[in-house]
């Protein structure tokens, strides 16, 4: 249960990724709610301190003033005591420069220019193709008895799904595996590989991947671009290209920059939804047979995935002038860390807020957060957790785990890396 820890303030450090890779970070969690819940957090010696909030309510009233709490100076708790020199690349730290990390009002016209891709009628529109892509996933493993969930299943949907939408071809959709890797799980020694092994899961190491990611990344989105902007097609990258904000097309700059999100956002999140999703089932097996005995609860299972598993575990944000929250002064310029495990299980909202309940109702989590930069993709994530877990149970019945999940070594994202499953063949 969590919770169950001695904890005193002093011992808890939510830089620290490795409570969030050992799967323990909710006995913090539950400590912070009901003791410390807006806590002062020092930085490490590269990194400023953060006030954390943990309580419902608080991340509502952060989300809902973007001027008051904005975005531009970093949506993470990594920011930096000394920004460090351009490199060769510029200002790699993205800044300012994508829908996520802009403050109204561009905030606002740039992602009217997504939109549309986005709505409930356009994701409706992509069900029968996203039904066809699980389809073919789930085919790829049917005549063996066991395999790795991540990597054969729960990645391969959001990578198909995202890559479909901005036009890329299906030979480069296991780069984009790879180099959203690098970029989100830059601190976890699996993906530095461009570093010797024995100096991985340094500080410089994870540098270093998150710099070779994204100089990989750019220079592919720039091929993709100089192809579409000669030719363009029907795809997300080709309308970026066209579009205009303020009565000015966009700079190649800004579309590389909304690739860089979109590719990053729709696959390293959705992924651990699925993955996150079938550990809690299987742990849960009480939940799990009501679900299977009547697929038709899926939507409300959905959710309450989310809610449980928040695959997305914090954004941060930077006060422009001195606000209370709960009575905590916080100052201009100091910095707020919103945490979406913790919110999502607190028990001011959620009744028996550590229990797993497929048919939860009300279940208005914030798993995607809230306000002005509310997930774009929220529509796309819950029809793929949706069709996939229906199709794969209705393939894969006695689907189990068949050993530890590997999780990512991050506080910014709940990853499971490995989930090895086995399961009957089916014939
Ligand atoms: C389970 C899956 C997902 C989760 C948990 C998730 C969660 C989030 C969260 C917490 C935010 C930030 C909210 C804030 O700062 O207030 C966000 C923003 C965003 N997400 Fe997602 N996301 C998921 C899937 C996706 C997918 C599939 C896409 C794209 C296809 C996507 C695209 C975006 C974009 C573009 C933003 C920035 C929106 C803005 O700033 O206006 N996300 N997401």
């Amino acid at each position: 249960m969590p919770g169950a820890l001695p904890l005193t303030l002093d011992q808890i450090d939510l830089f620290d990724p490795t409570p969030f890779e050992m799967g323990e970070a909710h006995a913090l969690f539950t400590y912070l709610r009901n003791n410390k819940p807006v806590f002062w957090n020092e930085g490490p010696e590269n990194l400023v301190g953060t006030w954390n909030l943990t309580k419902f309510e608080d991340v509502v009233f952060v989300s809902r003033q973007p001027e008051t709490f904005i975005s531009s100076t970093g949506i993470t708790q990594m920011k930096l005591r000394m920004p460090e020199p351009e490199g060769l690349f510029g200002d790699t730290s993205g800044n300012g420069k994508m829908l996520i990390t802009m403050d109204p009002p561009r905030h606002v016209r740039l992602r009217r220019l997504v939109n549309k891709g986005f709505t409930p009628r356009a994701v409706a529109a992509m069900e029968a193709h996203i039904r066809e892509i699980t389809t073919e996933i789930l085919d790829g493993i049917a005549d063996r008895r066991s395999c790795d969930f991540v990597l054969e299943v729960s990645s391969q949907l959001p990578l198909a799904v995202i890559c479909g939408m901005m036009g890329l071809e299906k030979k480069d959709w296991p780069l984009m595996f790879e180099l959203t890797n690098k970029v989100l799980g830059a601190g976890d020694p699996e993906y530095q590989t461009d570093v010797p092994e024995e100096q991985r899961g340094s500080r410089e190491a994870a540098n270093m991947t998150g710099a070779m990611g994204f100089m990989q990344m750019f220079s592919f989105f720039g091929q993709q671009l100089q192809k579409r902007r000669v030719d363009p097609e029907n795809d997300l990258i080709s309308l970026l290209c066209g579009s205009e904000v303020d009565g000015e097309a966009l700079t190649d700059e800004e579309i590389l920059w909304f690739c860089f999100l979109l590719i990053l956002a729709g696959n390293e999140t959705t992924r651990n939804g699925i993955s996150a999703g079938l550990i809690t089932l299987c742990q849960n097996p009480a939940e799990r047979e009501r679900l299977q005995k009547d697929l038709s609860l899926m939507p409300s299972a959905v959710e309450e995935i989310l809610r449980y598993t928040s695959p997305v575990t914090h954004m941060a944000r930077e006060a422009t002038r001195d606000v209370e929250i709960r009575g905590q002064l916080i100052r201009a310029g100091e910095r707020v860390t919103m945490w979406y495990p913790s919110v999502n299980r607190d028990e001011d909202i959620f009744p028996d807020s550590q229990r797993f309940d497929i048919t939860r109702t009300p279940n208005d989590h914030l798993a995607f957060g809230i306000g002005e930069h509310f997930c774009l993709g929220a529509g796309f994530a819950r029809l793929e957790l949706r069709v996939m877990f229906e199709e794969l149970f209705r393939r894969f019945p006695d689907i189990d785990m068949d050993g530890p999940a590997e999780r990512l070594r991050s506080t910014f994202i709940g990853g499971i890396k490995h989930l090895p499953v086995r399961y009957t063949p089916k014939g």
